[in-house]
């Protein structure tokens, strides 16, 4: 299973990344904005950063919801560094974005996946990712988890190439849960990464550990 970071945050990517287990980086424009990005200038040199810490796939999401606007923004994020992947909605321009990317060898992560109908056009369009939120789902009582279990099971009967990267991603359990249900990458915040390493056990072995190597050592 590779680990993506979702945010834009480059402290959190330089801390996650000097852990040694970063596969990548997915952002969002709520993310951006939460880093005060903006501009083009801005969205590019902020997307260069990123790929100069990462040496993995870094998700840059376009804005335009039009056919051929999300073209130029595809393409001119594509060139901008070979790590990028062009991140659209699946919405129906979308999925079209999606056919063209693949036709031209650019990769792209299909999101704001909701259902399985979702990823399979995402997939059937040639996404290199699709990115299904569990959280958000879990937000209105639906089982986000389910949704991932049931697209990873779609992608293997049917043999699709397309990774799937369990997003909104809210907490350790539900990287433990997406991991037990099959996806390929887990896009996480920094606290639910670093959470998964917290168990009171530990803390208090490595305490007696060496507080008995204390005793003979003074
Ligand atoms: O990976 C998608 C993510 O950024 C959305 O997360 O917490 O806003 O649902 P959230």
């Amino acid at each position: 299973m590779k680990f993506f970071i979702d945010t834009a945050n480059l402290d959190q990517i330089k801390e996650a990344n000097d852990l040694g287990i970063l596969d990548g980086v997915t952002t969002n424009p709520s993310l951006m904005a939460r880093e005060g990005i903006k501009g083009e200038k801005g969205f590019i040199d902020h997307y260069i950063k990123i790929c100069n810490i990462v040496d993995g796939d870094v998700s840059a999401e376009v804005i335009a919801t039009d056919y051929q606007g999300m073209i130029k923004e595809g393409e001119a994020l594509a060139a901008l560094h070979p790590n990028i992947v062009v991140k659209v909605p699946a919405i129906k321009n979308g999925i079209k974005a999606v056919k063209y990317f693949s036709d031209n060898n650019i990769r792209s992560n299909c999101t704001l996946i909701f259902s399985p109908g979702q990823a399979l056009l995402a997939a059937k369009a040639g996404a290199t990712y699709v990115s299904p939120f569990v959280g958000r789902l879990d937000d209105i009582s639906s089982d986000g988890v389910e949704l991932v279990a049931q697209i990873v099971d779609i992608f293997d009967t049917y043999g699709y190439e397309s990774q799937v990267i369990a997003a909104s991603i809210r907490h350790t359990m539900h990287i433990i849960q997406c991991m037990d249900a099959g996806a390929h990458v887990a896009t996480c915040p920094l606290n639910a990464i670093l959470g998964l390493l917290k168990h009171p056990l530990t803390d208090i072995g490595v305490e007696k550990f060496l507080a008995d190597h204390r005793k003979l050592n003074k």
